[in-house]
């Protein structure tokens, strides 16, 4: 059976910082959400578990593989949405966007129909041929989605994915989420993204700070959060 996401004493060291201390972790749940303040290692934990970079120590693996070794099978797996689909977004057009993982995936004979069948679908057909550069963020994150939803990876990851959108994107984007299949993980410093999950992880200094349901997990991370705010702590600047 499909075992899920599963950490083990992971470690990741980079210019001789540790940014990840033997974090263990079995993501199961539906809906997961990770929270935490910047800084504490939620974009590392994400480039990890979807093979970007490799642990300095410790396991992980997704569906019994080892995401930074099996790039390829991860297509199936994972799909990420990047906090700024500016980073995300490598072509000049929405179709030439689009098309692009169905090639990755070896699908390059049904690309260009799936594409065209997506966009009607969503009710943006007049987008295809629309330079990316003509998109606002909102847009442009909605085409980011739709690349992913097109190579039907069982997961999805997404960082923060509400931070740049305005109330009606951030709305929109939380009822297509909801109808989704596939695992969601969502990675936020905002408890508002992740009050809907499962299961909430709490992340502070690169270790795990409390897990459970966000009914438990988000009051103490609130809690948290004014104090460090009461105390005037300068919480973005690494130590
Ligand atoms: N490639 C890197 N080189 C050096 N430091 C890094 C690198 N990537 C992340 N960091 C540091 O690791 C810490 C965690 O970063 P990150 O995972 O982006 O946190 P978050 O997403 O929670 O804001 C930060 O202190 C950041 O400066
Ligand atoms: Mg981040």
């Amino acid at each position: 059976m499909d075992a899920g996401i599963e950490l083990s004493g992971v470690e990741f060291v980079v210019q001789g910082k540790t940014i990840l201390h033997g974090v263990s972790l079995s993501l199961t749940a539906r809906r997961v959400g990770i929270i935490g303040r910047n800084g504490s290692g939620k974009t590392t934990l994400l480039r990890l578990i979807a093979g970007l970079v490799a642990p300095t120590s410790g396991t992980l693996r997704v569906a019994g593989r080892d995401p930074a070794r099996e790039r390829q099978a991860m297509l199936a797996e994972i799909g990420i949405l990047f906090q700024n689909p500016e980073h995300q977004i490598i072509f000049p057009t929405v179709e030439e966007e689009l098309t692009f993982g169905l090639h990755q995936m070896g699908r390059a004979d049904e690309a260009a129909a799936r594409v065209q069948a997506m966009l009607a679908a969503e009710g943006r057909a007049h987008w295809a041929g629309a330079p990316v550069s003509a998109l606002s963020q909102g847009q442009k994150q909605w085409l980011c989605l739709m690349a992913v939803l097109l190579m039907a990876p069982r997961r999805l990851l997404l960082d923060e994915p509400f931070a740049a959108l305005d109330l009606p994107t951030q709305a929109r984007l939380r009822r297509r989420l909801a109808d989704l299949p596939q695992q969601i993980i969502t990675i936020s410093h905002d408890p508002e993204a992740v009050a809907d999950c499962d299961r909430v992880i709490w992340i502070e200094a690169g270790t795990v700070a409390m897990e459970g349901a966000p009914e438990a997990v988000l009051p103490a991370f609130r809690a948290e959060m004014t104090r460090l705010g009461e105390a005037d702590a300068d919480t973005d600047l690494p130590r």
